[in-house]
């Protein structure tokens, strides 16, 4: 048992998992260095971080289970109770806030009838929703915009975004604005640590937007370039931090 009253058991992960664990140490110098998408293999095999999932990994990497617990607990994505199917991800920073951000997020909490980090249906069930708010997603020339498992749907109303979320618990999968098709999350975990099953489905789709490239675009219209840089020798020295 750990703090959490979960019982502890790294045998939940089975000979796949330990082959994927063994490649993905292997692409590090250092195997403390693969902890990242350790985390994430961990979280497409039981959709969180669970304790066994903690053990399991500092096991493997010879590491403490505090060093995982810091890093697991550190960052946003990697999720300390099970998952919905799908995750999404409302931006309510500024610039999203601004473009009526908060209203998508509103009309998703009541729809679903969850907060932040709540999950709507049995955690793993096909339609069950992780709803989380989340700070700025890159995508600001987009605003309000939200992601399903990473992915991103740009440009959303509190309209669409409730037929999106409603389409994905009945079990479909809306094709994102860009990027490639819509997997689930532990579908994405299972990519975020460094497998794609089916790399052609994971490579195709629109990859970038006309307001995007609109800066580019204005500048070659223009003929504007940036400056050069400076040869080596004019850089200023590196203050020695000794
Ligand atoms: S503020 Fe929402 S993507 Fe940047």
């Amino acid at each position: 048992m750990n703090e959490r009253n979960e019982e502890i058991d790294t045998s939940v992960f089975g000979e796949r998992t330990r082959t994927e664990a063994e490649a993905i140490i292997a692409r590090y110098p250092e195997s403390r260095s693969a902890l990242l998408p350790m985390l994430h293999l961990v979280q497409s095999e039981q959709g969180y971080v669970s304790g066994s999932g903690i053990h399991f990994c500092a096991e493997q990497l010879g590491i403490s289970v505090a060093e995982v617990s810091a890093v697991a607990t550190f960052y946003t994505m990697y999720k300390r109770s099970p998952c919905g199917q799908h995750l999404v991800s409302v931006c309510t920073n500024t610039m999203c806030a601004a473009m009526g951000g908060e209203a998508v997020y509103r009309a998703l909490s009541e729809h679903l009838g969850v907060g932040h980090e709540g999950t709507a249906g049995e955690p793993g069930a096909e339609g069950s929703i992780t709803l989380e708010h989340a700070e700025c997603l890159a995508a600001c020339d987009f605003a309000p915009m939200l992601q399903v498992n990473y992915e991103y749907y740009d440009n959303q109303s509190p309209e669409q975004a409730l037929e999106l979320v409603k389409a994905l618990q009945r079990g479909e999968k809306p094709a994102p604005t860009r990027g490639p098709a819509l997997s689930d999350f532990r579908g994405a975990e299972r990519q975020l640590a460094g497998f794609f099953d089916d790399l052609d489905e994971t490579v195709t789709g629109p990859s970038q937007a006309t307001e995007t490239l609109r800066g580019a675009q204005l500048a070659e219209e223009r003929g504007w370039t940036a400056p050069s840089m400076p040869d080596d020798a004019e850089l200023p020295p590196v203050p020695d931090r000794k």
